[in-house]
Parts: structure tokens; C-alpha cells; sequence
């Protein structure tokens, strides 16, 4: 069926990006030269995305993606340095603080440099705490290299990658406590200059997150004064703890669906000036982290379903 291209349609307001991997990249690349004008390696370019687990450097995953991309004139968000997934968590827990940081200058010297188009790196994803009265989380970082780490992570990166923009990246962002603690870790960085932008992650779903909650955040850290990447848009259906498959949405479901789409997109536009890019996590429905997430049931998330096909929500977002 032909479309619009997404990309076209939003192309005075923002970039508009997925996160791809291999396996995306070899059924779904028609899609994404047509739709997306930046991609995210959904795994690849993380800790351990780069490395095998002796720690050596295994660039072939990442590589694919970022030549495939900048060959095409796609633009590649690096994502990302610091995370407590996407690591070996027990060959962590067995470095000392040194090597661990010696591990991660190595890290962004050697991703910087191989990856030189890319210009934003979520150099901390996912620190605050899911204890929203609580403040970090409690990860193997934390624990190694100490209570105000997110600040030595950002020095380093600023030292060794002076001419990239560096990204805080975090989810719930739509639920005011988790944002009270976002902003306060941002004036944190923001007061020695250590940051350049602001990822929202948004994934969000039509249980939980509204319209007035997404405004709410998008006017909060508009304040901030930083430009925003919309970084991770998916919308799923029921909350977390329902078990109901997926496979078959109600007529009911995909209008909610379709409408919190439509609404985020409408809410994007307004702050599109300061809003750099906004990528979708995956292209399509098959590739949803959300299918293998908690009751790993068929989900239904994104603007293309499993055939490839767009959905209701792809037409209400690329028509206004
Ligand atoms: C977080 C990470 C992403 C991705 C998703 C889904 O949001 O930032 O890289 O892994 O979880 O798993």
C-alpha cells in the first residue's frame, strides 16, 4: 500500500527516527528508507552491544547499522554509554573501580571516534531511581564508582567527546515525581555544562499516560532551556500486570490507541522547536520489545503491524 513518507510529512518540524537492528534491517529496509531519517541501534552500539563478554571490542552488529545508515544520509543517535542493562553484570561486579572506568573511557573514546557522524549520545540512560520518593537507582555503576557517578561519567564524556552533544535519556517521564527527579538530575549536569539535551522516552501506553500528562512534560523540561529528543515511541494497550493477549485489539483499543498517537504528535509539533528528533522503538510490530516483555503476549505498539502495514495510528499522526 503507499504511503506518505513519515519523514516527508514531518520534516519542517523534527527528524523522525527508529530504533533498528539487524534483523530490521534486512526485512524492513524498504520502510526505513522511506520513513525514517535517524536510527538508534536497538542494542548494538550499548556496553556489551560492542563487546564480547572477555570485554574485547566486536564492532561487526553496529557497524552494519551506522555504514547502512550514514551510506543512506540517516542520521544515527548513539545510544548507550552507561546503563545497568546491556552489560555483564558479573564481570562488572568483579572490576575495580579503576578498570571499570578505565573500561568506559575506552568505551567512548573508541565508539566516538569509529562513529564519528553521530553527533548526540545518550550517555546515561535510566538512572533515577523506580522508587519515585527514592532518587538513583541502585545499579553496579552506582555501587563501583560512587553516589555522584552520573557526574564523573558526564566530565568524561565531555573531556573525551568535546563535539558531541551529550543526552540524559529516561522513561515515565509523563509521571510528576519521576520528572522531579529527571529535572533535578539535569540542573545537576546542567550546572557545569555537562549537558546538551534532554531524551524523553515515551513509552507510554493508553492505560497510564493522557494527553494533559504528556503536555505537563514537554512545558516542564521545555524550562530547561535544552532541546528534547523524543527518543524511545511506542504506545501499548493494557497495563503492565494485564495478561490479556494482544494479538486481537478491539475496535475500542486502536481508536485510544490511534488518538494518544495523534495526541503526543499534536504536542510534539507545538514544542518543535525545540524538539530535535522523534524516534519510534522499532519500525515494526514484530520487532516490539514489548512482545517479550513481562507476559510476552503479541503486542501491538507501533505505526507498522507485523506484515509491515501501516496502522490506524500512522494515518491519524501524518494527517493535520
Ligand atoms: C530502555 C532502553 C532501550 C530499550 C528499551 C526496551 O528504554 O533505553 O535501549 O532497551 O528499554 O527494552
Amino acid at each position: 500500500m503507499s504511503t506518505v513518507s513519515l519523514k516527508d510529512v514531518y520534516k519542517d518540524y523534527f527528524k523522525i527516527g527508529a530504533a533498528v537492528n539487524n534483523r530490521c534491517l534486512d526485512n524492513d529496509k524498504q520502510l526505513i528508507l522511506k520513513h525514517f531519517s535517524s536510527v538508534t541501534c536497538e542494542y548494538e552500539m550499548k556496553f556489551a552491544g560492542l563487546r564480547r563478554r572477555d570485554l574485547t571490542f566486536d564492532f561487526a552488529n553496529a557497524d552494519k547499522i551506522y555504514n547502512f545508515a550514514i551510506e543512506n544520509g540517516i542520521e544515527v543517535r548513539g545510544h548507550n554509554f552507561v546503563w545497568h542493562q546491556g552489560i555483564y553484570p558479573d564481570v562488572f561486579e568483579d572490576l575495580s573501580k579503576q578498570r571499570l572506568l578505565q573500561l568506559l573511557q575506552e568505551q567512548m573514546k573508541t565508539a566516538g571516534e569509529r562513529y564519528s557522524k553521530i553527533s548526540s549520545w545518550d550517555v546515561l540512560n535510566e538512572a533515577i531511581s523506580d522508587d519515585w520518593n527514592g532518587w538513583l537507582r541502585d545499579t553496579v555503576w552506582l555501587r563501583k564508582l560512587g553516589d555522584d557517578y552520573f557526574m564523573t561519567v558526564y566530565r568524561m564524556a565531555r573531556r573525551l567527546l568535546p563535539d558531541k552533544k551529550l543526552v540524559y535519556n529516561d522513561f515515565n517521564e509523563y509521571e510528576a515525581p519521576k520528572r522531579k527527579n529527571m529535572i533535578k538530575l539535569v540542573n545537576l549536569l546542567k550546572a557545569e555544562g555537562l549537558i546538551d539535551a534532554i531524551g524523553m522516552q515515551c513509552h507510554i501506553n493508553i492505560k497510564t499516560c493522557t494527553a494533559d500528562a504528556l503536555k505537563r512534560a514537554f512545558e516542564d523540561f521545555s524550562k530547561l532551556g535544552l532541546p528534547i529528543h523524543v527518543t524511545e515511541i511506542d504506545v501499548g494497550l493494557p497495563e503492565m500486570d494485564d495478561p490479556t493477549p494482544l494479538s486481537q485489539m478491539s475496535a475500542e483499543q486502536i481508536e485510544k490507541q490511534a488518538t494518544l498517537y495523534q495526541q503526543l504528535f499534536a504536542i510534539m509539533r507545538e514544542y518543535s522547536e525545540i524538539i530535535e528528533s522523534a524516534t519510534l522503538w522499532g519500525v515494526r510490530d514484530d520487532q516490539s520489545w514489548l512482545n517479550n516483555f513481562h507476559f510476552k503476549r503479541d503486542c501491538t505498539a507501533l505505526l507498522f503491524d507485523k506484515n509491515g502495514d501501516p496502522t490506524e495510528a500512522f494515518y491519524r499522526i501524518t494527517q493535520f
